[in-house]
């Protein structure tokens, strides 16, 4: 069938064969289907979705559009998390050396900054030095010698998701369920994975505004993690406000280091725990989450995870030494103070406002061929539930460029509903 037949079938709420998505996907992969062509195709999948054996197709397309890597020789079991993405989310840098210090082996490929969400990769680069781009033949020896790797979609590696993804940005098509199920699990399926943790936001910050779609969202992961052999959890986390106290690249990497060493927000850690514990449960390196929350808290303490992860990164081209005076790194020309015009209590944070500040800042793409601003960040001083009084700072943004920090200075002003009851946002709702 035709390329374009199969752009006017979906946009008629038609399916295509597993064959006729193949050649469609692998086309776009090699060059031969336009970005507009593309862009079409997407957006009617937005609107139309996919069936259930379309969506099994489709993943299993995304997978080889690449090599698979097995690690089925490995003694360790072989675990991963991946989130669905959200603002000031700098789990990945803590859990993957935090796990690979347990002793599972962690082969993580990460993305991108994705619409309003910041993106692990972006976060790695901003390590002087650090490489997010091995061949498989790398990353696959560096998981079996020290235990972890983090990537990001390369040319054999997952490349239609490398492709989709950024265009998905640029076009406004990341809101799909069976677009992101495709993009997640083709990354994960492609590691070799025997379990899987997927923390599942759900708030004015994510993806999925509502408990039910995150739901459905979570549903459809664990089953196509599952029917791929994965043993699979999920765990579905709030994303009404910025996880931490900092979102960006350079100032989420610093804070994931105090995390490492036991230290840093409560919320984070506290996440942290609950994802990497259902590991240790898959792997029976622990009987139960209790015992996993105090062999993992022992491993944050002993310092076995921040040398893990310095490990990685000298593995990976990085400079360690910039982790040892962070704030001597990637030193931002400017800032700016968004201070509360009303006294009170804050009741709702916008994140998905907040994330778009972020991007606006340098830390995220507004256009495809922006370049990320490893200086630009935010530091939150409240949450929701936090009292103020007029003139209190509610952010510190900051950056190298003092136009864009204009921009998104004018977006925090609008973010954050100041009134006079004391609301508080449980962190974690659910989990199957
Ligand atoms: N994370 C991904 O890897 N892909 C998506 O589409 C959304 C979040």
């Amino acid at each position: 069938m035709a390329n374009l037949e199969i752009v006017y079938r979906k946009q008629k709420g038609l399916a295509a064969s597993k064959g006729e998505l193949e050649s469609f996907i692998n086309n776009y992969v090699n060059d031969q289907i336009s970005d507009s062509e593309m862009t079409e195709w997407l957006k009617a999948v937005c609107i139309h979705g996919m069936t259930a054996e379309e969506l099994s197709g489709f993943i299993d397309i995304m997978v080889h559009s690449g090599r698979h890597m097995d690690f089925s020789h490995l003694d360790s079991f072989v675990g991963d998390k991946h989130s669905t993405g959200g603002v000031g989310d700098k789990i990945s840098l803590i859990i993957a050396p935090l796990l690979s210090a347990a002793g599972i082996a962690v082969p993580m490929i990460s993305g991108r900054a994705l619409g309003h969400t910041g993106g692990t990769l972006d976060k790695l680069e901003s390590i002087p030095g650090f490489s997010t781009n091995l061949s498989l033949t790398q990353f696959q020896k560096q998981v079996e010698t020290i235990g972890i790797a983090m990537i990001g979609q390369t040319d054999d590696i997952c490349p239609a998701d490398k492709k989709m993804y950024a265009l998905r940005d640029a076009t406004g098509t990341v809101e799909s369920f069976p677009l992101i199920v495709g993009s997640i699990m083709s990354k994960k399926i492609a590691e070799g994975l025997n379990g899987l943790v997927l923390d599942v936001k759900c708030g004015n910050g994510a993806f999925m505004k509502t408990y039910r779609d995150a739901q459905i969202l979570g549903t459809l992961l664990k089953e196509s993690g599952e029917n791929s052999g994965i043993i699979t959890d999920v765990v579905f986390s709030n994303m009404n406000q910025p996880l931490g106290q900092f979102s960006g690249c350079w100032c989420e990497v610093k804070e994931a280091l105090e995390c490492l060493k036991g230290n840093g927000p409560k919320d984070t850690l506290e996440l942290t725990l609950e994802l990497a514990s259902r590991l240790m449960v898959q792997g029976k390196l622990a009987e139960n989450f209790i015992e996993s929350r105090a062999i993992l808290n022992t491993l944050l303490d002993d310092g076995s995870a921040y040398s893990k992860f310095v490990e990685m990164v000298k593995v990976q081209g990085g400079n360690s030494d910039s982790f040892l005076k962070p704030d001597y790194v990637h030193i931002p020309s400017d800032e700016l103070i968004v201070a509360s015009q009303k006294s009170g209590f804050v009741e709702i944070m916008d994140t998905y406002s907040i994330g778009i500040a972020c991007a606006l800042a340098g830390c995220g793409y507004m256009k495809s061929n922006d370049n990320i601003d490893p200086t630009a960040g935010l530091e939150c001083f409240v949450k929701v539930g936090t009292e103020v009084r007029v003139g209190d700072p509610l952010f510190r943004i900051f950056n190298s460029n003092k136009s864009k920090l204009v921009k998104a200075e004018n977006k925090l002003k609008k973010v954050v509903t100041i009134g006079e009851s004391q609301k508080t946002e449980q962190l974690i709702f659910n989990s199957n």
